[in-house]
């Protein structure tokens, strides 16, 4: 069931983006190299805590930390610990914010200091995916044409899309329905309607997308070894237009 927000709730939801995303833009501050991904992980949780949220990640079937880290191979849910950050790592940092019970969710990925080419390339194919995704958020159009976006933009660059993992409804809870797949498959596919919010989220591969999980139970990794990036934002669809509620300043 798809729960659509009305106009306060819709601001709640905005509040909620705003501290993500001041949150997250302040954590990117202290990447660089030597910091490990734990200190990211309680800058991220004080910040999120002294704006008055609660990290939404932080005991989500039973995640043990407030933000997910993942570097390099690593697709998404990379939990936060003693490991150090190097120049030329990718970094993805995924954040999920509930603030008096409206809740955000957003992810980017950066380099730690200078990269290669390769991997400024896959992090700007990824944004891309995530900016033509966002720009399919209007009423009338259905999921699909958000799903469509992506996988075309990744795959007409040699990418590789992850089907396991998808983006969603949020709002509410941090998963709602409907979900919303980074290709295009035969699932559900709903029109878009005003009120809905989504967190639209591609996941994109150097490689295949092909993925595994690793041993800890969470961190996914790419099953060929190469680099992922993930994007995400929080978008809203309005009336006749969209707005991305996680928006940095
Ligand atoms: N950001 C992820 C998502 O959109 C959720 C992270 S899972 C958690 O689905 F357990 F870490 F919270
Ligand atoms: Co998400």
């Amino acid at each position: 069931m798809i729960r659509l927000k009305n106009e306060k709730e819709i601001a709640g939801i905005r509040a909620s983006g705003k501290l993500l995303a001041e949150t997250l833009q302040e954590t990117l501050k202290l990447v660089a190299d030597g910091i490990t991904t734990r200190e990211l992980d309680s800058y991220a949780r004080s910040r999120i805590e002294g704006g008055g949220g609660r990290p939404a990640f932080l005991g989500y079937m039973n995640y043990p930390a407030s933000i997910c880290i993942s570097l390099n191979n690593e697709v998404i849910h990379g939990i936060p610990g003693p490991r150090k950050l190097r120049n030329g790592d990718l970094v993805s940092i995924d954040l999920g914010v509930d603030l008096n019970g409206y809740f955000s969710d957003s992810a980017v990925t950066v380099a730690v200091g200078t990269t290669t080419p390769r991997r400024e390339r896959l992090m700007r194919v990824t944004r891309e995916c995530l900016e033509h995704a966002v720009a399919q958020a209007l009423p009338g159009n259905r999921i699909s044409d958000i799903s469509r976006a992506v996988y075309e933009h990744a795959t007409k660059n040699g990418c590789g899309v992850v089907r396991e993992y998808c983006g969603h409804g949020t709002g509410f809870a941090m998963h709602e329905d409907p979900q919303v797949p980074n290709y295009v498959g035969s699932g559900p596919n709903p029109r878009l309607k005003e009120g809905m919010v989504l967190a639209i989220e591609p996941m994109v591969n150097a490689g295949t997308g092909d993925i595994e999980l690793l041993e800890d139970g969470w961190t996914v990794v790419t099953a060929d070894g190469r680099d992922s990036a993930h994007f995400e934002h929080t978008v809203v669809v309005l009336r006749d237009r969209m707005e991305i509620l996680t928006h940095f300043h």
